[in-house]
């Protein structure tokens, strides 16, 4: 894929559905009783890998248009102890949040459960999910004695435990809240910053009993879930997803006359890290038309060239916009400043190291970045007012050839670089953008003022 410098960005967009959300929408639907009908679904191949798992575990799952044309997914779930074993491997593909969450349910299933991913996912560690559900009773084989897929799960009756996280991870929350479930007491997850709390917030919707409890001697922030409800089938609006609205934030911050409606974009506090950085780096993004799809905050965004400053991002902010740290680290590259970034070594084991990546292609880009083992010193080399006036190079990334090693959220964050780089920039591979948002090149074209 080649993209080329814009002159400036106007228009409107609708991000698709949020990934996370969407996830858990037929994870949940599958185990309650009942049908559950989702609006706005994201079809990506994320999303597509979570319903080919439940599907081979006798789920039936649906697509519908309701009396307006618009896509619904149906999920006709079988109640906590409906699933059936699948009669081959489950594939997650490339997605760490189906795998993490579903060993959650299947740690509860009583036969043996296969999970696999692609390469990139048969790499990533899942001992922070091996160890909780361990303790949980459930037995766990890793095929290649690493810590890694394929899995064997061999579940049955759990036993709540009293969990201490030491990563603020929502996969790993949401597994042992999902585990949880099949247990007979209560179980207590703590974690050291909070993470997005989708899970927690629909897993109430559909009835179960949950409380939150920080540990005020810790600091940690806890959930405590009380296991014996059933789970009904529910109605659930899918808000626009902040980390692929987070591409057009930036865009239209570093792209000279630009001017970007976003609608229908989740901003649950658990995930605006992004525009609380914005904030600070004096972007100007308004947040319009406030209102609640389900137990989901959604808001309209309209995203204005701007100055940016450097800032420092670091701490409980980090999870909240741990997916969007690509693409702010290129707003970063054309502020005025230096930019820290610390506390994402969770960057490392994502669907790449982004940490590496990030500091690569950003090199690869003309900017000074100095890698730390858990973030990046970036050095800003433009500002918007020289990209307006200056002739030439001036406040310009260069264009280069990137290869985003398949990992979707480097290749659309490259890509919002490409708009604002004196050649052209090169994404190989740039179709793994599918993952989370097939429609990413379509969108940004139709935003570009000829
Ligand atoms: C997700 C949680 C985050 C995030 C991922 C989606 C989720 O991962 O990076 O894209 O839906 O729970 P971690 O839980 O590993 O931080």
């Amino acid at each position: 894929m080649i993209i080329e410098r814009a002159a400036a960005l106007r228009g409107t967009v609708k991000v698709p559905g949020d990934k996370s959300i969407s996830h858990r929408s037929v994870m949940l639907g599958s185990i309650a009783e009942g049908t559950t009908y989702v609006r706005g679904f994201l079809n990506s191949a994320d999303c597509q890998a979570t319903i080919a798992c439940f599907r081979k575990m006798g789920i039936r799952i649906e697509e519908l248009r309701d009396s307006d044309g618009e896509r619904v997914v149906a999920i006709y779930g079988k109640g906590l102890r409906g699933l059936t074993k699948s009669p081959d491997m489950l594939d997650a593909m490339n997605s760490g949040t189906t795998t993490r969450l579903i060993a959650g349910i299947l740690a509860g299933q009583p036969f043996d459960s296969f999970i696999t991913g692609d390469a990139s996912l048969r790499k990533r560690p899942m001992k922070r999910i091996i160890d909780p559900l361990s303790e949980m009773g459930c037995h766990i084989i890793s095929a290649n004695d690493d810590n890694c897929l394929p899995l064997k799960i061999s579940g049955g009756d759990l036993h709540a435990i009293r969990y201490h996280s030491n990563v603020a991870s929502a996969q790993v929350k949401s597994c042992v809240l999902l585990a949880a479930l099949y247990a007979e007491d209560p179980t207590f997850f703590y974690e050291p910053s909070l993470s997005r709390n989708h899970t927690e917030l629909m897993l109430g919707a559909f009835g179960a009993n949950l409380k939150l409890k920080n540990d005020t001697r810790t600091g940690e922030k806890g959930v405590i879930i009380y296991p014996g409800t059933i789970l009904r089938g529910q109605n659930i609006t899918v808000p626009g997803d902040i980390s692929s609205a987070a591409y057009f934030i930036a865009a239209g911050l570093l792209v000279p006359k630009s001017e970007i409606r976003l609608t229908g974009v989740g901003i649950n506090e658990t995930r605006d890290g992004i525009l609380r950085v914005v904030r600070a780096m004096g972007g100007d993004v308004r947040i319009q038309n406030v209102h609640m799809e389900g137990r989901e905050p959604v808001a309209d965004l309209v995203v204005r060239s701007s100055e940016l400053k450097a800032c420092s991002i670091g701490g409980d902010i980090i999870p909240a916009l741990i997916d969007e740290l690509p693409v702010i680290a290129v707003m970063a590259a054309c502020a005025g400043g230096i930019t820290r970034i610390r506390d994402a070594s969770e960057l490392r084991v994502k669907e790449s190291d982004r940490l590496r990546l990030i500091v690569d292609s950003l090199r690869a880009m003309g900017v000074t970045v100095e890698e730390t083992d858990d973030g990046m010193d970036i050095y800003g080399m433009a500002s918007q007012k020289e990209r307006v006036r200056g002739p030439g190079r001036l406040g310009l990334l260069q264009g280069a050839e990137i290869d985003p090693h398949l990992d979707h959220r480097m290749a659309m964050a490259c890509a919002v670089a490409g708009l604002i780089s004196d050649t052209p920039m090169i994404i190989k591979d740039a179709d793994c953008v599918k993952i989370s948002y097939p429609r990413f090149y379509s969108d940004l074209d139709s935003l570009r003022v000829v």
